[in-house]
């Protein structure tokens, strides 16, 4: 099985997402190999929960507030998601980590609200070019993980894919070779066995995001040791994505 969740992320009226939902609705195929997520703005959750009824598409969030409830103007909890038909939630975008200031410990504290809730995760973690050019990639990661993972049992992490989105593949049209990618997705499992055990490791799902797109996928896909992709701007033309989907 492989796994593409599509990032909608701050895009799209009301009507176009409409319409967008309804083509993904009516072309996409029950494609038993490909789990199919939409991670969608709040405020079109619930719309996609009804025009997407009976389809085997997944509905997520791409935030979450790491509070049950109360005064926290302009957040979203777990059980709001939950109500409005997500199953499952982006923790930690790089987008989220830079602009508003999210860092590993309210990470933590926001992974533990949506497993609370009963929705899966997609934890995303990457390094910085300069990280990535002073060799420190390996080093973000570790932390990244490992204090996002702190108070977890091994049980929970069955709910949660680890996305490796480097933050200067986003957007850019640049991606990492394909042996790099294969590398880094060895050395999470490696943490993960290392903190948990083997047997979570391998079954940890981690997907690669960053400048995904209609022409890398077909290299892309051949990578064994990763399950499949998160996806941006490439997503946004609903036939792209289903394009991508099929590829798999
Ligand atoms: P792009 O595919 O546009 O590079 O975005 C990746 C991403 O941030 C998905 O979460």
């Amino acid at each position: 099985m492989r796994y593409l969740v599509a990032n909608l992320k701050m895009n799209k009226s009301f009507q176009e997402t409409k319409e967008y939902l309804m083509f993904l609705a009516t072309r996409y195929n029950d494609n038993k190999k490909v789990g199919l997520t939409l991670s969608l703005p709040y405020t079109y959750i619930l719309m996609a929960k009804y025009l997407l009824e009976d389809k085997p598409i997944k509905i997520g969030g791409q935030n979450i507030c790491e509070e049950e409830e109360g005064k926290c103007t302009g957040e979203i909890s777990g059980n709001m998601l939950r109500s409005c038909g997500a199953q499952s939630v982006i923790i930690g975008h790089s987008e989220r980590r830079k602009k508003f200031k999210e860092d590993n410990k309210i990470i933590n504290l926001k992974i533990k609200s949506a497993l609370k809730n009963r929705l899966s995760i997609i934890l995303c973690i990457g390094e910085s070019l300069s990280e990535n050019k002073a060799c420190k990639t390996m080093e973000i990661l570790k932390e990244q993980i490992e204090t996002a993972f702190k108070g977890l049992y091994e049980n929970e992490l069955e709910n949660i894919m680890i996305a490796y989105e480097p933050i200067w593949a986003i957007g850019t049209g640049v991606i990492p070779t394909t042996k790099d990618i294969s590398k880094v997705a060895k050395e999470i499992r490696k943490i993960i066995a290392d903190d948990f055990s083997v047997s979570a490791s391998e079954k940890m799902r981690i997907l690669y995001g960053g400048s995904v797109n209609l022409k890398n996928i077909t290299s892309l896909k051949n990578i064994k040791s990763i399950d499949g992709f998160l996806i941006g701007g490439a997503c946004l033309d609903g036939g792209v994505l289903l394009q991508i989907a099929s590829s798999l």
